[in-house]
């Protein structure tokens, strides 16, 4: 398909863009997926609508894209170890990915973004939110502008993913769901504001699930600013409230945005597909 065909249709929010007249099941030409990740860099979030596509084209589109960041806590996909399940039962009231978050920002080279595909949706709510932390950072004061730009930041993963997290002392609650906490030790640094690798904008880059604090703050001082920046950049005017219908996909940068389950189904299953890609060291 040529790229010439596609186009971005902003959202009524403040993230994203809805990308037609494309059929992720067909093979992509160098050029469209070109396209697509300068319109990943540019609206942070990409969705499609009405896409007819299996496991292997998920696949075969990420990796069009990049190479896959396989998420070593979440169970895979049977059959496909590179796609990961996001799912939550009829009986079950922790859904992965309920606060504000950027995918993997407790690993050293933090992902890319994540392509998610609904595959069972509730009969009514499950919608994702996401955020834009370019115009999140972009609406702050000068002066506080100041402060972050030369800050960095702890993330970790020990306290969602590890055993000490309560998902994992709540394993009936998380139903084999996750798994691997002897792997959730790696931490990270990274700048608190940094330079997109794409964009060339920048981007606020903390997140209420993952950042412990500032580097050479105390623990007070960091929830104290991280507390403002939380409340500041989930302003509605930052976000976009996505309703999943059969065949979405959504597709985001991580660098770019905050995304967060909406946990509002309780009694019925989501079942959706997520494949992770490969990201880049980040700078300020
Ligand atoms: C995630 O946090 O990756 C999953 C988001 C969702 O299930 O809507």
């Amino acid at each position: 398909m040529l790229s010439n065909s596609v186009s971005f249709r902003r959202t009524n929010g403040g993230v994203g863009a809805f990308v037609e007249n494309v059929d992720l099941s067909e093979p992509l030409s160098p050029e469209l997926v070109n396209t697509l990740k300068s319109g990943l860099g540019e609206h942070g979030v990409l969705f499609f609508r009405d896409q007819d596509i299996d496991a292997d084209a998920h696949q075969a589109f990420a990796e069009c894209l990049g190479n896959i960041d396989i998420n070593r806590f979440f169970k895979p996909v049977d059959g496909y170890p590179k796609i990961a399940e996001v799912r939550k039962e009829p009986d079950q009231k922790y859904a992965i990915g309920e606060d504000w978050h950027t995918d993997h920002s407790y690993d050293q080279i933090p992902a890319l973004g994540s392509i998610l595909l609904a595959r069972e949706l509730p009969s009514r709510g499950g919608d994702t939110m996401f955020s834009n932390m370019y115009a999140a950072y972009e609406a702050l004061s000068d002066g506080l502008k100041e402060v972050l730009d030369g800050l960095q930041a702890n993330h970790s993963s020990r306290h969602r993913f590890g055993y000490q997290s309560t998902a994992n002392k709540n394993s009936k609650d998380t139903g084999g769901r996750l798994g691997n906490p002897d792997l959730a030790t790696q931490d990270a640094v990274h700048p608190v504001v940094i330079t997109h690798p794409i964009s060339g904008k920048k981007a606020l880059y903390v997140n209420r699930a993952f950042t412990l604090g500032f580097v050479g703050w105390t623990e007070a001082e960091s929830k104290a600013l991280l507390d403002l920046l939380y409340n500041h950049a989930s302003q509605p005017e930052f976000t976009y409230r996505f309703e999943w219908e059969p065949g979405s996909v959504a597709m985001w940068d991580n660098r770019a945005t905050w995304h967060k389950a909406l946990n509002d189904y309780h009694g019925e299953r989501r079942l959706m597909h997520r494949i992770t890609l490969e990201g880049e060291a980040l700078y300020a």
